[in-house]
């Protein structure tokens, strides 16, 4: 199974939405958008954003390229919703839109999740921000019948807030200040011990580059399918600038066009390049 094939494809162009609502979570920002002329995207697809305005050129100078942000929903008709972590320049100008302000939007684009074989059970695993694009798998997996589970792993309380919203999620802090103390590892082996020994997993997993080569680490000791979605920094989010090329065990490829969802066993270590 490859996680590159039958992607739904961005339009052409670049498309000025205005933004629907804006609701902080925590330390997190939710923006939502209906784009009227995007097809249904698949979970793990995302979007190259930035606002029409104050977006470089002028006094504020920074971030000019448009920033990859994956969707934590989406309903099929073309209403979006983008969980925004404030790190810099370009999330704190998207964290900053007003409803009726417009976003430049490119996108659905990367290939997204590939359904998870009907014989596995679907473990899903966000760290962080990592938890938009596992929330919107398990909307996917919803509306196809599936029983899952997901474990989302956070900093602290405050940034598990969004947990509270999907209350079937087992939740670990780092700090222990809410759900279990501990990391999505320890959880993700707490829940393999509860189920019966003849039930088989596969793991669907998105967050910071220490947490996924855990998680590969894991399902290759374990001999588990696993779908990793790498955050890997990205200039131009179509395949034009090689900028974000990663190392796969047949040679480099582009994440953004060949990702960002790699099968765990394409990649011999998810290399941490920088703090995504
Ligand atoms: C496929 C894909 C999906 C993504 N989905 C989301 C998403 O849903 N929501 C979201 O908020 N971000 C997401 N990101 C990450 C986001 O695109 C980057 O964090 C982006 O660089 C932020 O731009 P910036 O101008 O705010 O910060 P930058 O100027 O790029 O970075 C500012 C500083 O923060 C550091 N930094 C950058 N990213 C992070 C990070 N994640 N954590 C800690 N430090 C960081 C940089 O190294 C730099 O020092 C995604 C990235 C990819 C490739
Ligand atoms: S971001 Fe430009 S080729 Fe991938």
């Amino acid at each position: 199974m490859s996680p590159t094939s039958d992607r739904p494809i961005a339009p052409f162009g670049r498309r000025a939405v205005p933004v629907d609502s804006v609701r902080r979570i925590g330390p997190y920002t939710l923006i939502e958008i209906t784009d009227l002329a995007a097809p249904t995207a698949k979970a793990g697809q995302f979007h190259m954003l930035a606002t029409e305005s104050n977006w470089g050129g002028t006094s504020g100078g920074r971030p000019f390229l448009a920033r990859a942000i994956s969707f934590i929903s989406s309903n099929g008709e073309g209403r979006f919703g983008f969980l925004l972590h404030t790190v810099g320049p370009g999330t704190e100008r998207l964290a900053d839109v007003n409803v009726g302000d417009n976003l430049l939007v490119v996108g659905p684009l990367g290939n997204g999740f590939s359904d998870p074989s009907e014989q596995l059970r679907p473990i899903l695993i966000g760290g962080g921000i990592g938890a938009a694009p596992v929330l919107a798998m398990a909307d996917q997996l919803t509306a196809a019948g599936r029983d899952y589970e997901v474990i989302l792993g956070f900093r602290d309380a405050s940034h598990a807030e969004l947990a509270s919203e999907r209350p079937n999620c087992r939740v670990v802090t780092d700090d222990g200040s809410t759900g279990r103390h501990g990391t999505v590892l320890d959880e993700l082996q707490i829940l393999i011990d509860s189920l019966e020994p003849s039930q088989q997993v596969e793991l669907l997993a998105c967050g910071p580059p220490g947490m996924l080569e855990a998680v590969r680490t894991f399902a290759s000791a374990e001999g588990l399918e696993a779908q990793l979605a790498l955050e890997t920094p990205m200039a131009c989010g179509y395949g034009a600038c090689f900028g974000c090329v990663v190392p796969t065990k047949s040679g480099y490829v582009r994440a953004c066009v060949d990702g960002p969802v790699f099968m765990a066993s394409q990649l011999d270590r998810v290399f941490a390049d920088g703090p995504l």
